[in-house]
């Protein structure tokens, strides 16, 4: 596989970890209480950071994934930014993850989020935006997920590995969700290279992939990504429905459509897998983790919510990503 290269920095923050992989200089201490939270440069270090345990980058030594200042600055980037999801989410009364995910399966028939806006008239220049900004997930799509396997036990488990086992194609190659994207990318006239778009995509696009590593590089927040799982889940088949729509409106390329039609099928599936045989497992053998359930999908609306928000506000500024 090509790696990626480090990329621009965006303030101070990226700026130190970038020269401390790229050339050995020592980090420092830069003052990450500083820095906005969901902004470019604290996103961005923090994405940086974790794909030291993913793909890595070109020149930067294998064993950087455990440099203990690296590691050390990463704990504070992800306390700021874990501190502010806590805050928004604030505190969860009595919390039901049974609840939480009936919530979540209530549709609204009319909308104004992104999905709805592309499905009643998107361009295609939209949707190129679209795609650049979620490939920053959807090359990775479900390696975040899977670390949490270690860490669950039992039916949980199993029903866990069964969805993470379709995400990686159910054993074939060309049927591997982050290889679908790839083609969805070259499709559309894009880069399919991993972190093609990490040098263009705001605070607000890489907030969401940061928050899935969080999730699953802390067992401490296992029960979490089960929840943030649980919640992609069970939103996907009406939002892949949606973006379909304005695929077939726009007689977008095959590739394209196939994607989000596979998602439309196979997650109709997931959702109810890990409603029924993860979460509900889960929280019977251990109600303790209930709680954490719930704040993983309260953190996954946080996150996904703002960068609807974002991209919209984009475009009424008649902006572009790419
Ligand atoms: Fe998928
Ligand atoms: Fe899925």
């Amino acid at each position: 596989m090509v790696r990626p290269t480090l990329p621009r920095s965006r303030g101070p923050l990226s700026q130190s970890l970038i020269d401390a992989l790229a050339t050995d200089v020592p980090l420092g201490a830069p003052d990450v209480d500083a820095a906005d939270p969901y902004g470019d440069d604290l996103q961005l270090a923090l994405y940086i950071a974790y794909e030291l345990h993913y793909v890595g980058f070109v020149g930067v030594d294998d064993e950087r994934e455990w440099d203990p200042e690296v590691l050390a600055f990463r704990r504070e980037l992800e306390r700021r930014f874990l501190d502010a999801i806590r805050a928004h989410v604030g505190t969860l009364d009595a919390p039901s993850a049974e609840a939480e995910m009936d919530e979540l399966c209530v549709e609204p028939t009319t909308g104004d989020g992104v999905s709805f806006r592309l499905a009643e008239g998107g361009t295609w220049q939209q949707y190129r935006d679209l795609f650049a900004l979620r490939s920053l997930y959807h090359l990775k799509e479900a390696d975040p997920h899977a670390w949490a396997i270690p860490r669950l036990r039992g039916a949980s488990k199993a029903a866990f590995v069964a969805v993470e086992f379709d995400e990686f194609g159910g054993g074939r190659a060309d049927a591997v969700h982050q290889e679908l994207f790839a083609d969805l990318l070259a499709a559309a006239d894009l880069s399919p290279d991993y972190l093609g778009y990490l040098d263009v995509a705001p605070g607000w696009a890489l907030a969401p992939v940061n928050l899935m590593s969080a999730f699953g590089l802390h067992r401490s927040l296992r029960a979490a990504a089960v929840g943030h799982l649980a919640a992609t889940e069970i939103t996907s088949p009406t939002g892949s429905q949606r973006l379909l729509t304005g695929l077939e409106n726009l007689d977008a390329p095959e590739a394209c459509r196939h994607f989000y039609r596979e998602h439309v099928e196979a997650d109709a599936v997931h959702e109810q897998v890990l409603r029924h045989d993860v979460v509900g497992t889960l929280v019977r053998g251990e109600p303790e983790l209930e709680v954490d359930v719930v704040f993983g999908i309260r953190a996954f609306l946080v996150v996904e919510d703002a960068f609807d928000d974002h991209l919209r506000a984009l475009w009424e500024d008649g902006r572009h990503i790419v």
